[in-house]
C-alpha cells in the first residue's frame, strides 16, 4: 500500500506532532490579526457566521483531502499532483495545483512576512516600555509612523524573514517539532488570560455582541466571497502547505478525527482573539472597522494601562511573532520541497525561496507609504448633490492622488475613488482567487478521480456513514460552493 512508504523528507514523530504542525500552520496572523480586522471591515455576527459555515462544510472536508493526496505520494505538492494525476489519469490541468499553489505561496509569504515584521516591532516597543499609558490617539499615530517609513518596515521583514528561513534550512521536523511543543500551549495559555482580561471590560458585552449578533441584512456577496476566500487561508489550504506536512504523516493515523481537531483549534483562537480585540476596541471608543492596523492600535492601548502591561504585552506579541513564524515556515515548504527533490540542498533551496519572497515583499513594503496612491482595480463614481449616482468609471491603473486632483476640477460632483494597493492586489488574488481555486482542484480531483477504494483505504474513517457524508462534501458541496460564491462575485 503506498501510504506504508517513507518519503525523502522523513515523517512526523506521532499523529499528535502532526496536529501540532498543522496547528502551527493554520494559527498565524489569520486569525489573531485578520480575522479581527475583516470581521470589523464587513460587519460583525452575519460575517462570523458564514465564515464558521465555510469552515464547517468546505474548509475542514477540503483539508482532509488536501492531507490525503500529500500522504498518499509523499512527495513534495508538484510532484504529488504529477505523480498522482498520472496514477489516476485525470486531466493533466490538476498536475498544475502544485504549481499554483507555489506561486500563491510566494506571494502569501511575501506580505506574510511584512506583517510579521510589525509584530517584531511591536514586541521590542512593548519590551522597552513604550506604550506604558499610551491613549487611543498616540497608538494610532505610532501605527502611522511606523507604516510611512519604509525603511523600518524593510528590516523588520528582513529580520522575519531570515527567522523563517533559519528553521527551514535545518529541516522542518527537527528544529519546529521541540520549539512547537512548548510555544503552542503558551500561545493558548496566554489568549485565556487575555481572555480573562476583556471580560472585566465595560465593552465586553459590546465586543461579544458585535461578534455574534446575526444581522442578515449587512451580508453582501462581497463579504462572503472574504468569509470563503479567509476560511481556506486560515486553515492554510488550498496551496499545497497542508499537502506538505500530509506527507510527513503517519500512515495510520485516522484523517477525520485529526483534521477535526485542527480545523476547531483553528477555529476557537480566530474567536478568542476576536473576544479579545473588539472590547478593547469598544472600551475605548475605537472603530473596529479600522482595517490592518486594527491589532496594532488597540491591544497596546490595553496593554499600557494594565497593570504589568509590560510584561503581558512583550508577551503577546512575541506569541503572535511565533504563530506567525510557524504559519510562514508552512508557507515555504512546498516550494522548499520540491527544490530538495530537484537535487538542490536544503540549505540552497531555503536562500532561493526566502530571498524571491523577500524581494516581492518591498511591493508590500512601499504599498503602505511611497506607493500607496499606486493602485489597481480603481473604481471612480461620482454623484451629484442630490446623492444622485451620474458618473461611473474603472480604471486598471491610476495614480490615486493625481486622479482625484484632476477629478476635483470637474463640474460639481462628489467623486468617490476606490482602489487596490499592491498588497491588497496580492492578498486578494490569493485568497479569494487562488487558496479557493485550488481548493476546487483538490476536491475534484479527490472526488471524482481517484477510486472510492484507495480513498478509503488512505482516509481510514471508521464508520461508513461519515465517510459517505465526507466524500459527498468534496464531490459536490465544496464545489458548489466555491463556484457559486466566484459567480456571484463576478456578476
Ligand atoms: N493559516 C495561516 C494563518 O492563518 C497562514 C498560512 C500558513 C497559509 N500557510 C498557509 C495561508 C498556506 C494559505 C496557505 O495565518
Amino acid at each position: 500500500m503506498s501510504s506504508e512508504k517513507r518519503g525523502m523528507h522523513g515523517i512526523w514523530a506521532s499523529r499528535w506532532t502532526f496536529v501540532l504542525a498543522a496547528v502551527g500552520s493554520a494559527v498565524g496572523l489569520g486569525n489573531i490579526w485578520k480575522f479581527p480586522y475583516i470581521t470589523g471591515e464587513y460587519g460583525g455576527g452575519a460575517f462570523v457566521l458564514v465564515y464558521l459555515l465555510c469552515i464547517f462544510s468546505v474548509g475542514i472536508p477540503v483539508m482532509m483531502a488536501e492531507v490525503l493526496l500529500g500522504r498518499k505520494a509523499r512527495m513534495s505538492p508538484i510532484n504529488t499532483m504529477h505523480q498522482l494525476t498520472r496514477t489516476y489519469k485525470a486531466p493533466k490541468f490538476f498536475a498544475g495545483i502544485g504549481w499554483i499553489g507555489a506561486v500563491a505561496g510566494f506571494f502569501i509569504l511575501s506580505f506574510y512576512s511584512v506583517i510579521a515584521g510589525w509584530t517584531v516591532y511591536y514586541s521590542l516597543e512593548m519590551m522597552t516600555g513604550h506604550f506604558v499609558g499610551i491613549e487611543a490617539e498616540q497608538a494610532g499615530e505610532t501605527f502611522g509612523a511606523l507604516l510611512s517609513d519604509p525603511w523600518v518596515l524593510m528590516v523588520f521583514h528582513s529580520i522575519f524573514m531570515i527567522l523563517v528561513g533559519a528553521v527551514i534550512a535545518r529541516g522542518v521536523h527537527r528544529g519546529l517539532e521541540s520549539s512547537l511543543r512548548m510555544l503552542m500551549p503558551a500561545l493558548f495559555v496566554m489568549l485565556l488570560i487575555l481572555l480573562g482580561y476583556s471580560l472585566t471590560l465595560p465593552g465586553f458585552a459590546q465586543g461579544f455582541d458585535f461578534l455574534f449578533h446575526f444581522e442578515p441584512e449587512k451580508l453582501g456577496t462581497e463579504a462572503i466571497l472574504v468569509a470563503l476566500g479567509h476560511s481556506f487561508f486560515t486553515l492554510s489550504l488550498g496551496m499545497g502547505a497542508i499537502m506538505a506536512y500530509g506527507a510527513y504523516m503517519p500512515a495510520d493515523s485516522p484523517l477525520g478525527k485529526t483534521i477535526v481537531t485542527v480545523g476547531v483549534m483553528d477555529t476557537l483562537v480566530a474567536l478568542a482573539a476576536g473576544l479579545v480585540i473588539f472590547p478593547i476596541v469598544f472600551s475605548n471608543g475605537l472603530e473596529p472597522g479600522a482595517g490592518p492596523g486594527l491589532m496594532f492600535q488597540t491591544l497596546p492601548i490595553a496593554f499600557g494601562s494594565l497593570p504589568g502591561g509590560v510584561f503581558i504585552g512583550t508577551i503577546f506579541f512575541v506569541l503572535v511573532l511565533i504563530a506567525a513564524w510557524s504559519s510562514a515556515i508552512s508557507l515555504a515548504e512546498p516550494a522548499v520541497a520540491w527544490a530538495v527533490e530537484k537535487g538542490f540542498s536544503r540549505v540552497r533551496a531555503t536562500v532561493f525561496v526566502c530571498l524571491l519572497a523577500w524581494v516581492l515583499g518591498l511591493g508590500t513594503v512601499l504599498s503602505f507609504n511611497h506607493w500607496s496612491d499606486k493602485q489597481f482595480f480603481v473604481s471612480v463614481t461620482g454623484s451629484s448633490e442630490s446623492s444622485e449616482q451620474v458618473y461611473e468609471d474603472f480604471l486598471l491603473y491610476a495614480d490615486v492622488a493625481e486622479l482625484k486632483t484632476d477629478l476635483g476640477e470637474t463640474g460639481g460632483l462628489q467623486y468617490n475613488v476606490a482602489g487596490k494597493t499592491f498588497f491588497d492586489v496580492l492578498d486578494f488574488l490569493t485568497t479569494n482567487i487562488m487558496l479557493p481555486l485550488g481548493g476546487v482542484l483538490i476536491s475534484l480531483f479527490v472526488g471524482w478521480f481517484m477510486t472510492r477504494r484507495a480513498v478509503a483505504d488512505e482516509a481510514r474513517f471508521r464508520n461508513p456513514q461519515l465517510f459517505r457524508t465526507w466524500r459527498f462534501m468534496i464531490r459536490v458541496v465544496s464545489p458548489l460552493a466555491v463556484l457559486f460564491v466566484f459567480y456571484q462575485g463576478l456578476s
